[in-house]
């Protein structure tokens, strides 16, 4: 028997396969109470706090709809500004008061790792929304019931995760999600911003896997199940003019697409920039927009799960 209650939720290897399949199979159960009521009360009188030193409009906006939808209340901020963090207050002081403030917190920081020191100073449960380069569980969770909903599974799919695969995030949790649940995977991207080593060190060890890199988009896109592209994360370039020489390295069009198998789903996490010309947007392709309204049945599971209800 799955029982999340008082889990953080920093980095998706630290959530068992069982775990996860029950936050997906929630996240079904939440969905259809959108479709149908469209609101619980399972929440009520539970307090979320959403810590955001960085943007964001879906990861940020979607908890907040999931906690109403849960019929809870959510306190926060939305970038340090504001915050006494401009008066010099560190991320520990910070946390130590919210934890009397909230029951659960949601956080999103420049720095590594400081999800898990919010946890390791926190009695409430702690989201990670993204540590810097290194993780956004709940944009996996999120993915992988995106690609479960369209495609009607997970295992055998061919991924290919195309674009920043250095500093995107979401390509580091994905890849190691996709191996877990038994999915093929490419990665296509500049050879500048290739997939971390530790990263195909561990799907190679843990999962036996065959690690296929490509520069061009073109050799890949007939295979592909599901092509999930990312922006290219000008934040992360210590150097604007790297940034320059890679921001427009891959657009999909309908030219690219040409030929594509007929049933191909097109992910991305959003926001985009360059990487998804708008008139794929009414095509069958496009299921960008669905995986961000995905992210509030997700979300409503792990935020009930945690607060054990
Ligand atoms: N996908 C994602 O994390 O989007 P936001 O930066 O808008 O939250």
């Amino acid at each position: 028997m799955v029982n999340l209650k008082g889990k953080d939720i920093i980095s998706l290897r630290e959530l068992k396969k069982d775990e996860i399949e029950y936050l997906l199979s929630r996240a079904a159960d939440f969905e259809k109470i959108l479709q149908k009521e469209g609101y619980t009360n399972i929440l009520e009188g539970k307090i979320l706090a959403t810590l955001f030193y960085e943007p964001s409009t879906r990861t940020r906006l979607s908890f907040v709809t999931a906690m109403h939808r849960l019929g809870g209340n959510v306190i926060g901020f939305s970038g340090p500004e504001g915050t006494s963090a401009v008066k010099g207050e560190n991320l520990s002081d910070t946390i130590r008061t919210i934890d009397n403030y909230a029951d659960v917190i949601a956080i999103r920081h420049p720095e590594e790792g400081s999800a898990k020191l919010a946890a390791q100073l926190s009695t409430r449960p702690i989201i990670n929304c993204g540590d810097g380069s290194h993780a956004h569980p709940t944009q996996t969770l999120l993915d992988l019931y995106t690609i479960r909903k369209e495609k009607g599974k997970i295992n055998g799919q061919k991924v290919a995760l195309v674009g920043d695969l250095k500093y995107g995030r979401t390509a580091h949790t994905l890849a190691y999600a996709l191996a877990l649940f038994g999915a093929d995977m490419i990665f296509v991207s500049p050879e500048s911003l290739s997939m971390p080593k530790d990263v195909t060190t561990e799907l190679k060890d843990k999962f036996e896997i065959e690690i296929k890199e490509y520069t061009k988009l073109e050799n890949i896109v007939k295979d592909a199940d599901v092509l999930y592209i990312t922006r290219i994360q000008k934040e992360r370039f210590p150097d604007p003019g790297e940034y320059e020489k890679v921001k427009g390295a891959y657009k999909i069009d309908l030219n690219v697409l040409e030929n594509a198998k007929k049933d191909l789903i097109v992910l991305h996490p959003l926001p985009r920039v360059y990487e998804i010309d708008p008139e794929l947007d009414n095509t069958k392709f496009a299921k960008y927009f669905k995986q961000a309204y995905y992210g509030i049945p997700v979300r409503m599971a792990i935020l009930a799960s945690v607060l054990g209800k």
